[in-house]
């Protein structure tokens, strides 16, 4: 109901400034929570442009704030931010010794919560993050999507990263039309959702072999909801947010730029990289492109990548465009 999600959208908040005034103000918040973020290079802007937090490692001290300040024990558990188990008759904080990612809507109201642990524990994963709930349904969301939107609209395109660090280096660099998936594998509502911003993404993901992988998935995703789909590869080992810590924001922006191919060439690249002249991993390379090309709602695009593909892997149009046919006739 109405009500509930505003009681929702008030206890969400309430955490957040919470979490917000631990990392700032208290003694353990600082010296943990604090000297996590700086030591990963991010400056005060970006803190209070996230409105990162922290949250204390104990049991259940958030549950107990918000209970003084007189939020229900259902509200609460509710929200996620309290996990109650009946059976064994406890109830514990979901997030504790971590430090606090909030996620926003478009209206910049909080929803969720991400939390990364500060050491390695084997055991722990690294990140965890709010259930759904009543007004967080992770599928329909963009991390970021607020603190960015009006640079998407100007830069008329969006970088799509995989992590919720990588969105805050990035625009720690000045480059601030990003969004990351966080967390879930990317949907078919996220694009759409991007879609009201602009029609053009380049994907940024992880420079290793999941990143890749995910990269191709997206890929098609992306094309699919009728965007144009770019893609920039990191080297080895290297996310956006290393990369850019290691490079500056300079240095970084000139990469993006010379780095950034449509994603015919991607395939290519990646397909034939140790093919060499093998007509057999070309083969494979053509029918790659021309299934990511298969997904393309719209005609005149398709055919404007079938003369690229054509053109970059000296194969005749006609035979793309069967290849094509075939496919778009085994969809219906
Ligand atoms: P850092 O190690 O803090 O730099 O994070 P990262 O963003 O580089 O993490 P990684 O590349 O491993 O994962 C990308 C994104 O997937 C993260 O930002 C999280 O949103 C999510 N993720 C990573 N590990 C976990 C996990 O253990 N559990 C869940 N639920 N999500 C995770
Ligand atoms: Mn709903
Ligand atoms: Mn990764
Ligand atoms: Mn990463
Ligand atoms: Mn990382």
């Amino acid at each position: 109901t109405q009500s509930e999600r505003d009681s929702l959208y008030i206890v969400m908040n309430y955490a957040k400034e919470y979490y917000k005034d631990l990392l700032l103000s208290s003694e353990e918040g600082r010296s943990i929570g604090l000297s996590y973020f700086r030591e990963r290079g991010f400056n005060d802007r970006t803190i209070e442009k996230f409105e990162l937090g922290y949250t204390l490692n104990e049991w259940d001290h958030l549950y107990k704030a918000a209970r003084s300040k007189g939020y229900s024990e259902e509200i609460l558990e509710k929200s996620g931010l309290l996990i109650v188990k009946k059976e064994e008759g406890k109830k514990y904080d979901r997030f504790r010794g971590r430090v606090i990612f909030p996620v926003h809507n478009l209206a910049g109201k909080v929803i969720a919560f991400g939390a990364r642990i500060l050491t390695k524990e084997k055991d722990q994963p690294k990140y965890i993050n709010s259930p759904e709930t009543e007004i967080y349904h992770k599928s329909n969301v963009l991390y970021g999507l607020y603190q960015g939107k009006n640079a998407i609209r100007k830069e008329e395109f969006c970088y799509l990263v995989e992590g919720y660090t990588d969105v805050l280096s990035l625009h720690q660099a000045d480059i601030e039309n990003v969004v990351a998936s966080s967390g879930t594998a990317l949907t078919e509502e996220q694009i759409k959702l991007m879609r009201r911003f602009t029609e053009n993404v380049t994907v940024l993901y992880d420079g290793d072999a999941a990143g890749i992988k995910a990269a191709l998935r997206g890929i098609d995703l992306v094309l699919k909801g009728g965007l144009n789909v770019r893609i920039v590869l990191l080297p080895d080992g290297e996310d956006p947010d290393s990369f850019s810590r290691k490079k500056g924001s300079t240095e970084l922006k000139q990469y993006l730029k010379s780095n950034t191919q449509d994603f015919i060439s991607f395939k290519i690249g990646l397909y034939s990289k140790d093919a060499g002249h093998d007509p057999i991993k070309k083969a494979e390379a053509i029918r790659e492109i021309v299934t990511s090309i298969g997904v393309i709602p719209d005609p005149i695009k398709r055919s404007v990548y079938i003369q690229e593909t054509s053109h970059l892997l000296k194969i005749s149009e006609s035979v793309l465009f069967t290849e094509l046919n075939k496919l778009l006739i085994q969809d219906r």
